[in-house]
């Protein structure tokens, strides 16, 4: 697994406070709806977004890299459903981009020789078979564990990540000892506006405030001990006091610096839509990157309403982005 340019984006961040204007390093980019999945507390394929061609995909990745851009995630749907994703990473390669793929690993093994110019692959695993494949469908979870293998055959960086619920909290130290045993990073993020979904089905997966304390202090306990927990213990800390607190833990509050989303990482939706980041997509009032270009739509994307987040991948940005020391000894420490 390569290195993420820390030390460039490290840079990219002073540059973009020193102007002040928005200079994004970071972008998620979701290629697609389609997913050959339905999971419990996902709705992103019922969504049927037109998609980008490749050419206008190439496009973008170049503008961005134009841009200052230094990291891209491609999320969607399933990114491997693409079949120009060899083509996308190829050119991310070429360009000097650091690129990151969330993938549920169904197409792991077709893509192989695609994925042999991929920095970083998170494989979303939700637990044992029993929790994992009530969540994410029958025979998903052999898929994902032979995607592991695929991946280590490479010699590509592939992590784990679970989403936790109220169904797979009790395989927390399962998947930690996996991560021990293949040598793979297990990373873990909150469920998202469980609202949202609809049949009340967010609601049923939501873990008690209870259960998911306990989850968090063993997740940030093995973290403490070195254990190959990928989320930084600051970012962990913050989850377990807004949890405790039932409010944003005061070192995250309005008056410390703001979301970084919009200015420092943005998300660009499956229909090229702009967003400070993938929780505000649908927002009103976003631009489109196919209308005018990346640097238009930047120059047009309005700031973020909201400046706190249990979201863990941007809380691990914000406090990235800020330069916190135990977060940057962390990174620095994991890759
Ligand atoms: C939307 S999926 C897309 C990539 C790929 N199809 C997959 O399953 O990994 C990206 C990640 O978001 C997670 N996810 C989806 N819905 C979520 C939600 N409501 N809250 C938290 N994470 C969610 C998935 O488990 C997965 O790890």
């Amino acid at each position: 697994m390569s290195r993420p340019p820390l030390v460039r984006m490290g840079l990219g961040v002073l540059r973009q406070r020193l102007s002040g204007a928005p200079r994004p390093i970071n972008v998620m980019i979701s290629l697609t709806d389609r997913c050959s999945r339905r999971c419990d507390y996902c709705a992103i394929p019922d969504r049927r977004s037109p998609e980008p061609n490749t050419v206008q995909l190439l496009e973008l990745l170049t503008e961005l890299r134009r841009g200052g851009v230094h990291r891209v995630g491609f999320w969607g749907g399933e990114p491997l459903i693409r079949k120009d994703i060899g083509e996308l990473l190829a050119h991310t390669r070429d360009l000097g981009l650091w690129t990151s793929m969330v993938s549920n690993g169904d197409l792991v093994p077709l893509r192989r020789d695609a994925l042999t110019k991929l920095d970083h692959l998170l494989l979303s695993l939700d637990g044992r078979a029993e929790a994992h494949d009530r969540q994410r469908g029958p025979g998903s979870h052999a898929k994902v564990l032979d995607a592991l293998a695929v991946a280590r055959e490479l010699g590509l960086g592939a992590w784990t990540l679970t989403v936790l619920t109220r169904h797979n909290l009790q395989d927390l130290p399962w998947l930690v000892e996996l991560a021990e045993g293949s040598g793979h990073k297990a990373a873990f993020q909150v469920l998202h506006h469980p609202e949202a979904l609809d049949d009340g089905r967010g609601q049923t997966l939501a873990p008690s405030r209870a259960s998911l304390l306990r989850a968090l202090r063993f997740l940030l306990d093995a973290r403490r001990r070195g254990r190959p927990v990928a989320n930084s213990r600051r970012q962990l800390q913050h989850l377990l006091r807004w949890t405790e607190l039932g409010r944003p833990p005061t070192w995250m509050d309005p008056a410390s610096p703001p979301c970084a989303a919009g200015t420092l990482f943005i998300n660009i939706d499956t229909n090229g839509q702009m967003a400070p980041c993938s929780l505000l997509v649908g927002a009103s009032g976003l631009p489109n990157v196919l209308d005018g270009g990346y640097q238009a739509a930047l120059q047009g994307l309005p700031p973020p309403p909201c400046n706190q987040c249990v979201a863990t991948a941007f809380t691990e940005y914000n406090l990235l982005f800020r330069l916190d020391p135990g977060v940057i000894a962390d990174w620095v420490r994991d890759w």
